[in-house]
């Protein structure tokens, strides 16, 4: 039997599409943190401004599914579906240029995860650095969902063949996994998924105010780039810079400087700011007070408009429920060719 299930469907042409799609995923976690904007969104943005000038789609997608591994408040999930759709539209999402939609509301991704379950080694999750990290971070509640995570997150990729995959660098571990997951598919039933690469912005860590671990809401050293001025000036403040700089006139290291290194996204002028840096010509409070004033210009456009939409919860819904509606046929013709490629009709 599956000698036979994995001869014959290998001889079949793949049904992929002609120009590699794009795809990713945000949980709705509240509002998006500079972490969020610098790693991922800005990426999301650009390749959607490329594959509308290439004739090809970018798909963004509010993965709810993923968040119910650590939100169990339905009221909030509500509320942060909305808050997260409206924040990667104010960041520059078009959903007349991309499809945006929310996860749940796509629902063929859970089949395609559990028939993936069944090609996916249960060794493979265990060592997934994330799943360590994760069930350390919430000892009371190892739920299946913790574990099965990755696959999830393979069949949203995959579900609309997408190859470009735009992410920060922490999900890297996600990403080789899918890639495993693709190939283990593929080599028991044929050629069917492409194998999705990651791509990358020019910072695809960044570093919380603690100067020291990844920016994560879960860790409460986040940038709230949408949030108020005066709270986008207070955690901004609270950023640990040089640690060897102990007095004003010690001379800065820009190179392991977080709030340096940060400037590096908010202006041409840099350089001129990290050799102010160097001389102690300007001290480490003049520095993060610029950058304050920079994030909150640079995100000011953004923030009206998350205000906006966040005011009108039905027009979001409508352009959720447009997106979910237009990839429909992409997601039955994938399930379709699988369940033949298993065997399931
Ligand atoms: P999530 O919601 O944690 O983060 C969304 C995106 O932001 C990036 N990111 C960062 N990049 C750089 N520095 C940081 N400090 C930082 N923090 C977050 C993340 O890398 C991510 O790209 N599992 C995913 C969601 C997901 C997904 C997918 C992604 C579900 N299905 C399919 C891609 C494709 C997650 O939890 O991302």
């Amino acid at each position: 039997m599956t000698t036979d299930a994995s001869a014959s469907p290998a001889a079949r042409p793949p049904s992929l599409p002609v120009k590699p799609r794009i795809f990713s995923g945000i949980q709705p976690t509240g509002r998006p943190h500079l972490g969020n904007d610098l790693g991922a969104i800005r990426n999301y943005v650009a390749l959607q401004d490329k594959a509308a000038t290439e004739g090809r789609e970018a798909i963004y997608c509010v993965v709810d599914y993923h968040a119910l591994t650590h939100v169990h408040d339905p009221e909030l999930m509500g509320r942060q579906i909305l808050e997260m759709a409206a924040a990667l539209i104010a960041l520059g999402l078009d959903p007349k240029r991309c499809t945006l939609f929310v996860q749940s509301d796509r629902p063929e991704v859970t089949e395609l995860a559990w028939l993936f379950n069944t090609v996916t080694p249960v060794g493979w999750l265990m060592r997934t650095p994330t799943y360590k990290e994760k069930r350390l971070n919430q000892p009371e509640d190892v739920n299946t969902g913790l574990l099965t995570y990755p696959v999830l997150q393979a069949a949203d990729i995959v579900l609309y063949k997408a190859a470009l995959v735009p992410i920060g660098r922490d999900q890297a571990p996600h990403l080789e996994l899918s890639r495993e997951i693709v190939r283990a598919f593929n080599a028991r039933y044929g050629e069917t998924f492409p194998e999705p690469q990651a791509v990358y912005t020019e910072a695809p860590t960044v570093l919380g105010t603690d100067g020291s671990k990844k920016m994560s809401k879960s860790i409460g050293n986040t940038i709230e780039i949408l949030g108020e001025p005066d709270l986008i000036r207070k955690q901004v403040m609270s950023m640990v810079t040089d640690t060897q700089r102990i007095m004003r006139s010690d001379p800065g290291r820009p190179e392991v400087c977080n709030v340096c290194q940060m400037h590096r996204h908010f202006g041409a002028d840099y350089q001129e700011i990290w050799e102010g840096e160097r001389t102690a010509r300007t001290g480490c409070v003049d520095t993060k007070k610029l950058l304050a004033e920079r994030i909150i210009a640079h995100y000011a456009g953004a923030r009206e408009a998350y205000k906006e939409l966040t005011a009108d919860p039905k027009r979001l819904r409508a352009i959720l429920d447009e997106g979910a509606e237009r990839i429909r046929p992409i997601a039955e013709a994938t399930m379709a060719e699988v369940r033949e490629r298993m065997g399931l009709r």
